[in-house]
């Protein structure tokens, strides 16, 4: 439960922070500096020891400071601490590749190594769009996204992603034709929805129209989260994504899959996917694939899209694309110890078991007048607080405020709560962090 550290002398004052209120931050730097970890739990600059309620940014669910991915770390760092991607490749890279194709739904089975999320989704539009022109239908370049995803924050990504707050400021660096499709969130359909909503996979009909409108030829992809996370964990409608599926089959569009949250095991399967019975034709994934510890993300394709661009000369470069720590081998090693940790140590089935525990325990809020929806699926769940008039935001913000000082690090968007504990977690740190939850939303204020 963390160990006892020198509180450091802190000047934050040369920082710009990401997606943080840096003034809020400055005003109490010591709390959010988080000095150490282990397993479960977080060591602040204030001496508190804080509970990592979403895994890190969904990233860490095997625990912070697992002796193997150290071990590991170490040994990389000796054998081999960098090699060029370009023209050239590792073993643990090579390697890694092959075991994530293995783990792929059937049909997927090459790997593009990125760094992140963000360059993942970047990555596979920059795909699609090659793939098509590759094939004589240049003509297809609309991507279409959809309301409340979160795809990243390069420009292909903010693009396609659905979030006002993150498009308004870039507003002139859009992509050109790009389209949304309606998120699948109705309050008054599925509030307080455990797992996926029996209501709504008609809105995958909606593809129908904006095919209508823009005319097939002229869409190359489609982006969609199979479980929103960020938007705050909105489950697939039953039949959704089968219906998105096979209306892109028919008019020859590319369905790409965002799983960069769902990716190895938050849904208590390998990919979000396999979980729904639905091959998309990409998937992008980044975040537990080194459990938070080495940046690292990737695009998984079809066969018949890497053969497209396996065209010209044999010595030439077929994709104009890559990143200087592409498939990096510190990365790829952490990958596959990784990968065999979620084996040996049974994380997919740690997710599985966890998942009715933390169902029942987020929806056992649900009389909190304050809480106006409860949804959960795989080890993820959200809470939506109901805004202080006029301050929306406000009682998110002081949810999480409060949280520090009761031990728990909640994940706070707008007035949303998200909880994605580790795979490691006990079922009575959810059910701790649950009732802690339920006592902040009683002592925040109300105005
Ligand atoms: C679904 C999804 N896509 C993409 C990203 C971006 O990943 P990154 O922050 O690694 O660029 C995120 C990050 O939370 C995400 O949740």
């Amino acid at each position: 439960m963390g160990t006892t550290h020198d509180i450091p002398v802190i000047n934050a004052e040369a920082a710009w922070l990401p997606f943080t209120g840096n003034r809020a931050f400055k005003d109490n730097p010591a709390q959010r500096t988080l000095v150490s970890a282990k397993g479960a739990y977080y060591q602040n600059a204030a001496g508190q020891t804080l509970f990592d309620c979403l895994s890190g940014l969904w990233c860490t669910p095997l625990g912070h400071g697992h002796p193997a991915i150290v071990e590991t770390l170490k040994r990389q760092a000796e054998t081999l601490d960098y090699g060029t991607g370009f023209q050239f490749s590792n073993p643990q890279t090579l390697r890694l590749a092959e075991r994530i194709a293995e783990r792929a739904p059937a049909g997927l089975d090459h790997v593009f190594f990125t760094n992140s999320g963000s360059e993942s989704i970047d990555t596979a539009l920059k795909i699609a769009i090659g793939y098509h022109r590759l094939r004589g239908e240049a003509t297809r370049f609309r991507m279409i996204g959809r309301e409340r995803g979160y795809h990243g924050v390069g420009f292909g990504g903010v693009s396609v992603g659905g979030m006002v707050a993150n498009r308004k400021m870039f507003a002139p660096l859009m992509l050109n034709g790009v389209d949304h499709l309606p998120h699948t969130h109705n309050l008054s359909e599925m509030a307080f929805s455990r797992g996926q909503p029996k209501w709504g996979a008609h809105l995958a009909d909606e593809l129908e129209k904006l095919v209508a409108l823009h005319d097939a030829s002229s869409i190359a992809a489609v982006i969609v989260e199979p479980m929103a996370g960020s938007t705050g964990v909105l489950a697939p409608p039953e039949g959704y994504l089968q219906r998105l599926r096979d209306i892109c089959t028919r008019h020859g569009i590319l369905l790409i899959f965002d799983e960069v949250i769902c990716g190895f095991g938050r849904l208590g399967d390998w990919f979000a996917a396999s979980r729904f019975g639905v091959t998309p034709d990409m998937i992008c994934f980044a975040k537990t694939i080194t459990n938070g510890v080495v940046p690292l993300g990737g695009v998984i394709v079809r066969p018949e899209i890497y053969q497209a661009f396996m065209t010209g000369p044999a010595h030439a470069v077929e994709f104009m694309h890559g990143y200087t720590y592409s498939g990096h081998p510190l990365a790829a090693a952490v990958g596959n110890t990784v990968l065999d940790l979620i084996d040996s140590e049974g994380h997919l089935q740690h997710a599985r078991a966890l998942e009715p525990v933390l169902e029942n325990a987020v929806h056992a809020l649900r009389d909190e007048s304050s809480i106006t929806d409860i949804r959960n699926m795989g080890l993820a769940a959200a809470v939506d607080l109901a805004p202080i008039p006029g301050q929306p935001g406000l009682r998110g913000y002081r949810v999480f405020e409060a949280g520090l000082q009761k031990g728990h690090l909640f994940r706070v968007t707008g007035d949303t709560v998200a909880m994605g504990p580790p795979f490691i977690a006990q079922p009575a740190e959810i059910e701790t962090m649950t009732a802690c939850l339920r006592d902040l939303i009683r002592s925040v204020p109300n105005h």
